[in-house]
């Protein structure tokens, strides 16, 4: 079997570059390999097929549970953090069981109920930041986000194990974020106590911090069932598989775990981005405003949803840095021919997210942020693809696009807000994730009024002074 071309350092070199600079990377791949290039990222020496061209992503995706598999086994590198019982680690009829199970809450009209909370969690989270005190802009997205998938999953949004659900999590992710910590996951071998460094042992117990609290909450709604609850953790605890069984701790845990932090730090991202975006560039603020002022005192969420030029705003912030960098693996299941190579069963294949959305032949001027393409032309979802697609595409993919555009709203339209300085900033490696090279330090100005607003108060002012 002949593989497609790539760099022929020695695979833990390709992988040190993977951990340190996955994008340039990448992009360096694409520049001498083309569209479709093999990297080394593990001892073993199994190669990667990384792809970038959207014939060839469509081919993946479309058959991902046919010529191709989507397992879960190849998503190792999470299990740490979310265990083996986790949607994103188990496999073939039970991933899509669980799938099946997890979709609804966060479709339709269970997912337009969680507007209002979306909108006042945002409102409490901001309303903390004073007028003239500089913050960093992911941190208040992030404080918005955890609540909102909190009060989603446990229907809990307020006291004190929230709060330490709240708190502990934050801190595993924060540290988990870092380099170290990424190479941590990516060689398993260092995952053990090194005494005083001892990185993965803290990490480790800040884990078991975490998982003690998700089982007390689990042991709690055992002991007192409530039949009109309705968030997911209840959901799940309902829920029977075909011989009657109901999920045991260890998986209600895994998949608590799993949509708690796959549920918030992913969005928190692409929220600090687009405010980053909106108030870099004055005129996107400026027709945002327009747009967003058309709809008067107390919009319907659901028209915000709607608004063309802010989808595109929302479109464009995860094109040009994909929170996602890839999609998960992909496996070979028969004989396959792609872009010209014949691949052996077993052979794994992962969309490149990133360089898709950076194509010159897709988005031209890649490097600048137009969200004008997106009403200029529709992508394909093998041209456009920040949640992935097929088999394993993004369980959250409406629920986030609905609280980006919420937050959105509900901050520009109350407060002016600024960047403390305009100098660029760039995305870089966060844990598994990507995330901005540095804080997006930004500033409350002032409160804001609906503009459509001030002709209709002005009138009123006239009214009482010829009165
Ligand atoms: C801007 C925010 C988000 C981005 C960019 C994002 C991106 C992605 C991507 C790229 C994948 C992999 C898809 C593939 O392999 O084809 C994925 C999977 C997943 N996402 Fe998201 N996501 C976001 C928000 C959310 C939210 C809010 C949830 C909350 C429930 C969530 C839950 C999941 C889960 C559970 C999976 C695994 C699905 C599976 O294995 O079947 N994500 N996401």
């Amino acid at each position: 079997m002949k593989l497609p071309y790539g760099p022929q350092i020695p695979a833990v070199l390709q992988m040190l570059r993977w951990i340190t600079s996955p994008m340039s990377f990448m992009e360096a791949c694409a520049a001498k390999y083309g569209d479709i290039f093999t990297l080394r990222l593990d001892n073993n020496s199994s190669p990667l097929i990384f792809v970038s061209n959207p014939q060839m992503l469509q081919q993946i995706l479309t058959n991902d549970t046919k010529e191709f598999e989507a397992p879960g086994d190849t998503n190792l590198v999470f299990e740490s953090l979310l265990g083996k019982r986790s949607v994103i680690t188990i496999s073939g009829a039970e991933h899509q069981r669980q799938r099946q199970l997890l979709l609804p809450p966060f479709h339709g009209e269970r997912m337009r109920s969680y507007s209002q909370i979306i909108s006042d969690i945002t409102e409490k989270v901001i309303s903390q930041y004073q007028i003239g005190q500089p913050f960093n802009i992911r941190s208040a997205a992030q404080a918005i986000t955890l609540r909102v998938i909190m009060q989603a999953v446990f229907g809990l949004d307020e006291g004190l194990r929230a709060e330490k659900i709240q708190q502990s999590l934050g801190e595993l992710l924060e540290k988990g974020s870092s380099v170290l910590s990424v190479a941590f996951l990516y060689f398993p071998a260092l995952q053990r106590d090194f005494g005083p460094i001892n990185f993965w042992g803290k990490q480790m117990r800040r884990q078991q911090n975490t998982d003690e609290l998700l089982y007390e909450e689990i042991q709690e709604r055992r002991e007192k069932p409530d039949a009109s609850r309705t968030d997911i953790l209840s959901l799940l605890m309902a829920a029977r598989d075909e011989a009657g069984q109901p999920m045991t701790d260890e998986e209600l845990r895994d998949e608590l775990m799993t949509l708690l932090l796959a549920g918030h730090e992913t969005t928190a991202t692409a929220l600090a981005w687009a405010f980053y975006w909106i108030h870099k560039i004055p005129s996107v603020r400026q027709k945002l405003l327009q747009e967003l002022d058309s709809l008067g005192d107390n919009p319907d969420p659901n028209a915000i949803f709607k608004l063309p030029y802010l989808n595109a705003v929302c479109s464009e912030t995860l094109r040009i840095y994909p929170v996602a960098m890839l999609t998960f693996p992909r496996v070979v299941k028969t004989h396959v021919s792609l872009g010209g190579y014949e691949l052996e069963p077993e052979t794994g294949v992962i969309g490149s997210i990133y360089l898709t959305h950076r194509r010159e032949d897709l988005y031209p001027e890649p490097q600048q942020f137009k969200p004008e393409r997106f009403l200029e032309r529709q992508f394909s979802p093998y041209e456009y693809l920040p949640f992935g697609g097929g088999a394993r595409r993004c369980i959250g993919l409406a629920f986030a696009q609905l609280e980006m555009k919420l937050a959105i709203a509900k901050i520009l339209t109350s407060r002016e807000l600024e960047l403390v300085n305009n100098d660029e900033i760039r995305p870089q490696r966060r844990g598994l994730v990507t995330g901005p090279n540095r804080p997006i330090q930004m500033v409350i100005t002032s409160q804001r009024q609906v503009k459509s607003r001030i002709p209709q108060l002005r009138e009123l002012q006239e009214i009482k002074t010829t009165a």
